[in-house]
């Protein structure tokens, strides 16, 4: 099944063997006087099967779970590709993140525990204040003309704000669209037009690292050519002196202090837009993943409580930014459904010192801890001289999600944080899925170090062949999800047709989802990385086309070709070619110069970690960009496969020069990922 210069699975992964294969660790499980939610793994088991062969008996008991206005009449429409679930029914995501929590002893808890970056900076809101900052700020945003259905874009620090605007959104009904403070204003642009966005919510600015971002700068710049944009509500965190437009942008809290602080909720169908959220994928322009109400509501809530296991008593700490799905589903919708206290944090792990983190939970008693591979390595780097400082035994729970971790970071992060007590869930999804699709059960999925393990409820993982076949363990192929679930996206914003094409086309009868994956004989998945020209810097999804995109707008660059080569810390880094105009020349300047325009465009973190000058890229006949013969130049690996399409033979000599050995190896066939 496997061509010739495919890797056997370990090898991709390099993983040593004996880790991997031998090594089956059971999942601590957690010695409070709770009832597991799910006690065996043969429960797990039986549920599974029968949340596939009843997927409607299976999600409508799960629904309940959900405080509905009005109950559905059908439990899910299918007509491929587009789905719609839970059918008929009316709630409201905010109501049921805020509101409900009121009715009982969740009142005076704390919703929200948060940080500053700069030291002693620390504020906690009760699910009662929290309602009352939502329901002011939804008044301001209806005094503002904010409708059902408008978009509204949020580009905001990691401050309470942030998560009070969005579910403030949800509340009246208008559709947020988050980007996340770290984009520059070409990505925020391209955001703000494609969504229609009316108004903007920003800040004077936000912590990270000592320094200040530009918030208000960058979406000035932004705004500058855009006139869908009526009103921009300025939130005061940093009291740095910014730009002004009169009679577009107002202070937040001199807007907060006109305004009640009650409000009615909208009703909302299930299948009304809850959000927007722009993802990179093969093309320059990122794409607008839409989710609706219930579905989306559910899938966050039911995995948050099972995955993660949340309980009342827990202090439940997500890293990650607003700004990515993670944000959403796990910052926000899902344990503030669940009535969970989170944690959030604005600024850096390693300010003042790379011990800022572990001072955190030792300081607020943090007890599950969610965060990316990369933050991992990064630790691990650093030494563990600054976790052993701080008490960390009030973890209980640890979690990563957004790339695969190597089986040695998973041993570290399991041993030296979670002191060797605590379950390690590797979880496996996108920003399309919603929520966790492939993950451990806490306490009862045995642990493989580097394996997201076994799908969740109602998840038809697999791994299949071009023609949807499933492949025997071991194959590498494509993983795929074979049926419709409640937090599936809905279609791509204003685009159904590039929906369907992207997703239910490569692989007949599947969604696709851009990753490649193998399960080994346990039936446990190990997924391997993106098939597509997407990287994944850091934990964030990058697409080569919008680097190559933002280079070429500069006006020395003729033309540009991105790709990843593996990199120790972040995981994948961009590697840049770039042919230059006749005009310019290849100075070292011209480099630093091109790195600070992608980081005007898109934002600092889809800086190309090289940049080389070519005259020339390898091509097809048809002109298409031969990327396998950049990555190979891009890793200093040999070139191998089929060379016989290379339009220009001379090319690779050309890419050559910058390197001091041959690049010519032996042909072989053509990868399967090409
Ligand atoms: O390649 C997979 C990788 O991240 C991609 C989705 O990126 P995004 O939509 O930005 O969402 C990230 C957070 C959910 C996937 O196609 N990925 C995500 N989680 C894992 C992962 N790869 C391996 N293991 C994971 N646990």
């Amino acid at each position: 099944m496997r061509n010739s210069d495919e890797k056997s699975p370990d090898e991709v992964r390099g993983i040593t063997a004996g880790l991997t294969k031998i090594r089956n660790i059971p999942s601590p499980r957690w010695r409070g006087t709770r009832k597991p939610r799910i006690s065996s793994l043969t429960q797990y088991r039986r549920l599974y099967r029968e949340s596939l062969q009843k997927p409607e008996v299976f999600w409508a008991e799960q629904a309940r779970k959900i405080s509905w206005y009005r109950k559905w009449r059908t439990v899910s429409q299918w007509e491929p590709p587009f789905a719609r679930w839970f059918v008929g029914g009316e709630l409201n995501a905010c109501v049921n993140c805020v509101d409900r929590h009121l009715e009982g002893p969740r009142r005076y808890k704390a919703a929200i525990v948060w940080e500053g970056e700069p030291q002693g900076q620390i504020r906690v809101l009760t699910y009662q204040e929290l309602h009352r900052e939502v329901c002011r700020l939804a008044n301001v945003l209806l005094r503002h003309g904010v409708r059902r259905g408008d978009r509204v874009v949020i580009y905001l620090p990691m401050i309470p704000e942030a998560l009070i605007t969005m579910l403030a959104c949800a509340r009246i009904g208008a559709v947020h669209s988050v980007v996340f403070g770290g984009f520059g204003p070409g990505a925020l642009q391209e955001r703000i037009l494609d969504s229609q966005a009316r108004l903007v919510v920003t800040a004077d600015g936000g912590y990270r690292r000592g320094a200040i971002i530009p918030l208000k700068e960058n979406l000035d710049a932004a705004l500058a050519e855009l006139s869908c944009v009526q009103t921009v509500l300025v939130v005061r965190r940093t009291h740095c002196p910014i730009p002004w437009v009169e009679g577009r942008d107002y202070w937040l809290d001199q807007e907060l202090e006109k305004v009640r602080s009650f409000h009615t909720a909208e009703r909302m169908g299930s299948e009304d837009p809850l959000f927007i959220l722009y993802t990179s994928g093969s093309t320059g322009k990122p794409k607008g993943v839409l989710h609706t109400t219930a579905g989306y509501l559910l899938g966050a809530m039911v995995t948050t409580e099972y995955i993660f296991d949340l309980r009342d008593e827990d202090l439940y700490w997500c890293t990650a930014d607003v700004g990515w799905i993670t944000g959403h589903s796990y910052v926000v919708y899902g344990p503030l459904a669940c009535g969970g206290t989170v944690f959030v944090y604005e600024g850096a792990p390693d300010h003042p010192s790379p011990s800022r983190f572990w001072e955190m939970i030792e300081r607020h008693r943090i007890s599950i801890f969610y965060t990316a591979p990369t933050a991992i390595r990064a630790f691990l780097r650093w030494g563990e001289e600054w976790l052993s400082k701080s008490d960390l035994s009030s973890l209980r729970l640890l979690g990563s999600v957004g790339e695969p971790i190597n089986p040695e970071v998973w041993m570290w992060y399991f041993e030296k944080v979670g002191g060797g007590r605590c379950p390690v869930v590797d979880t496996w999804w996108q920003t399309e899925t919603g929520a966790i699709m492939i993950a451990p059960l806490p306490g009862v999925t045995p642990l493989k170090p580097g394996s997201a393990t076994l799908p969740f409820f109602g998840v038809d993982a697999a791994v299949v062949d071009p023609e949807g076949n499933e492949l025997p363990p071991g194959n590498k192929g494509r993983l795929v999800l074979r049926r419709p679930w409640p937090s599936m996206l809905r279609t791509l914003y204003q685009d159904p047709d590039a929906y369907r094409q992207i997703y239910w086309t490569p692989v007949p009868g599947c969604y696709f989802t851009g990753d490649a994956a193998y399960r080994d004989q346990d039936g446990y998945f190990w997924i391997v990385g993106r098939m597509d020209d997407v990287l994944n810097v850091s934990g964030h999804r990058l697409g080569t086309a919008e680097v190559e995109s933002a280079l070429v707008s500069h006006p020395a660059v003729a033309e540009a070709a991105v790709v990843g080569r593996p990199d120790p810390l972040k995981g994948q880094a961009l590697v840049a070619f770039v042919i230059l105009k006749e005009k310019a020349s290849p100075t070292q300047a011209l480099m630093e110069e091109l790195r600070a325009h992608v980081a005007r465009q898109i934002g600092p973190i889809a800086k190309p970690e090289e940049i080389h000058f070519t005259e020339a890229l390898p091509k097809t006949r048809s002109g298409k960009i031969m990327r396998r013969l950049l990555k190979s130049v891009a890793n200093r690996s040999e070139v191998r496969g089929d060379l016989s399409t290379l339009e220009d033979q001379t090319v690779l000599q050309k890419l050559a020069a910058a390197r001091s050995e041959p690049i010519i190896g032996e042909a072989e066939p053509e990868s399967w990922e090409d």
